[in-house]
């Protein structure tokens, strides 16, 4: 027997479709095979699932699952943005104990940096979106499900400069997480 067909009802029931998205800066090429030399050093003591060299990134804001209607307001929100391209030094390696990551950091946050992650957010927050209350701490993570006991090698000093950020859809696969880059903005030159 034929199924009925579709009902308003049934579309109204359906979840709105989302998508799970956050500002991010991405690292160059440079900077880029240097923190996947870190992540193998490190992982030589820590052991975990290691960051695949190319979703390695910073994220700036995370908006978490957002209806894909808002994105383009979002995309107009991020136009508004203006801070000046900077460079930073990742010069640090941590171990959280509560999540198990191991991640990268830097020991002199740029002023731009916290610039650019506070003009985000206060549009964001402007607009309604629920953002992370925690204070911001600036980490690349290198490392999941790590061991947090093992001391931390040595690492050489990671330029990297900072001249666009972007907007990143996340999507969760049995491997991992996968990454699409669905905006880019440019830093304003010095
Ligand atoms: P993580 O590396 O510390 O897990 C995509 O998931 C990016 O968003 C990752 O950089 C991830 O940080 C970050 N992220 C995921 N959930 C988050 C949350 N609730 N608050 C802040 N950042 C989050």
């Amino acid at each position: 027997m034929p199924l009925p067909r579709c009902c308003g009802v049934d579309a109204e029931l359906k979840k709105p479709e989302t998508a799970r998205v956050f500002f991010a800066l991405w690292p160059d090429e440079p900077a880029r095979k240097m923190l996947a030399q870190w992540t193998r050093l490190l992982h030589e003591r820590c052991g975990g699932r290691k960051t695949r060299p190319d979703t390695i990134h910073l994220t700036l804001v995370f908006l978490g699952d957002v209806p894909l209607a808002r994105i383009e307001e979002i995309k107009r929100m991020a136009d508004e943005v203006s801070v000046a391209e900077f460079d930073w030094t990742l010069d640090l390696a941590r171990c959280w104990r509560h999540n198990k990551i191991v991640w990268a950091g830097s020991s002199n946050v740029p002023a731009e940096l916290s610039e650019l992650v506070g003009q985000l957010e206060t549009r964001l927050r402007g607009a309604g979106f629920a953002l992370e209350l925690r204070p911001y701490v600036p980490h690349v993570t290198l490392l999941r499900h790590a061991r947090c006991d093992a001391e931390l090698p040595a690492l050489p000093p990671v330029a990297w400069p900072a001249q666009e950020f972007v907007l990143a859809q996340s999507v969760l696969k049995e491997s991992g997480s996968e990454y699409a880059v669905i905006g880019r903005w440019p830093l304003q030159p010095q």
